[in-house]
């Protein structure tokens, strides 16, 4: 059959992930989805910037939108991010002119994901974005396809591998927030804006979007109980430890009696809960299911290698012809979130 050719947007760490990987391991993704997987174009901010890798069998677009509108290109992969501006509109662009889509971009979805589902579905085309929750963790699939026979509980997790790693550091090294912040984003563990990590929002951002394939409803990022980790101190974590527990900025959400409850908020675990032991820029996700009871997924949330890897599973999705819904079901029947509520009360 036909190559699924491939256009893709933004070649930071992840982009470059995604080239290696298509061409380090042809064969392999042609044997298991029976199609040559290939790149038609790339655009990023920077042309001459060195990569590490070279780009020259690949066409080269100034424009992300002229690139994912390409008569060559069936799928558009989008790696800028940023809630809006360019990654929105090409990708807007991309659907309205065929093309599937996959994306890491968590804030995007957030807040326009169900704007944009419904206009995939209303071409019949795929939205992917297994990407954008906790990096290399398959979170997405496990809860769209591996758990679909399960009425889901609660989901909660450690999304934000920063601030897991700050919060590690201030446990281990007794040093202040404020020291541990200046620490990390040195290093470059943060986030261009650091607000985005410590202030708990790119962790809400994923919540809301696994929430809505949790539970069937509308992404709703503006219902989260949101509170950062900029306040937690070192008598904090101190008191916590004398009692056996650990502080994690930890994501739950669930359908209580009082409604579908999405929190993202410092929270006491006990430290010898997995959890509790879940050191460093680590991410954990923790499912319950009514059949299949607790699942726990652990592993890298960022980095090139796991995040390509997430992005090449919506890529072989595709190539392998799967499409189907993008929110856990049709995204144009999905509840809002206060149907949910009053249904569970
Ligand atoms: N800053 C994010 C994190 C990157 O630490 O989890 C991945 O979304």
């Amino acid at each position: 059959s036909d190559p699924l050719r491939l256009g893709i947007a933004g070649l930071g760490t992840v982009g470059v992930g995604v080239v290696r990987i298509i061409r380090q391991q042809a064969a392999l993704l042609s044997a298991r989805t029976g199609r040559e997987i290939t790149i038609s174009a790339v655009s990023a901010r920077s042309k001459g910037r060195d990569r590490g890798i070279s780009l020259s069998g690949y066409a080269w677009e100034d424009d992300p939108v002229t690139l994912a509108t390409r008569d060559d290109v069936d799928v558009f992969v989008e790696l800028m991010g940023g809630e809006d501006g360019p990654a929105k509109d090409a990708t807007e662009a991309a659907l309205k002119a065929g093309k599937h889509v996959v994306t890491a971009n968590k804030a995007m979805l957030a807040i326009h994901g169900q704007a944009l589902a419904e206009l995939a579905e209303s071409k019949g085309l795929t939205l992917r974005y297994e990407a954008a929750v906790a990096g290399g963790i398959p979170v997405i699939k496990t809860l769209f396809e591996g758990l679909a026979g399960n009425e889901i509980k609660r989901v909660m997790g450690v999304m934000n591998g920063s601030c897991n790693y700050i919060l590690t550091r201030m446990e281990n090294s007794g040093k202040t927030y404020q020291e541990i912040f200046a620490e990390a984003d040195g290093l470059g563990y943060l986030e261009a804006d650091p607000q985005l990590d410590v202030g708990g929002i790119d962790a809400a951002h994923k919540l809301a979007i696994l929430s809505s394939i949790a539970f069937g409803t509308k992404v709703d990022f503006d219902g989260i109980q949101l509170e950062g980790i900029e306040r937690v101190s070192i008598e904090d974590i101190t008191a916590a430890a004398d009692m056996g527990y650990k502080i994690k900025l930890l994501g739950v959400a669930q359908k209580t009696g009082r409604g579908l409850e999405q929190r993202m908020q410092p929270c006491l675990v006990p430290e010898t809960s997995p959890l509790g032991q879940l050191d460093g820029g680590t991410n954990m996700v923790v499912i319950e299911g009514d059949a299949v009871g607790q699942i726990v997924l652990r592993g890298a949330g960022a980095g090139e290698g796991p995040t390509a890897s997430a992005v090449m599973a919506d890529v072989c999705d595709i190539a392998r012809g799967w499409s189907g819904s993008v929110f856990g079901q049709p995204a144009a029947s999905l509840e809002t979130a206060q149907s949910a509520q009053s249904q569970a009360a």
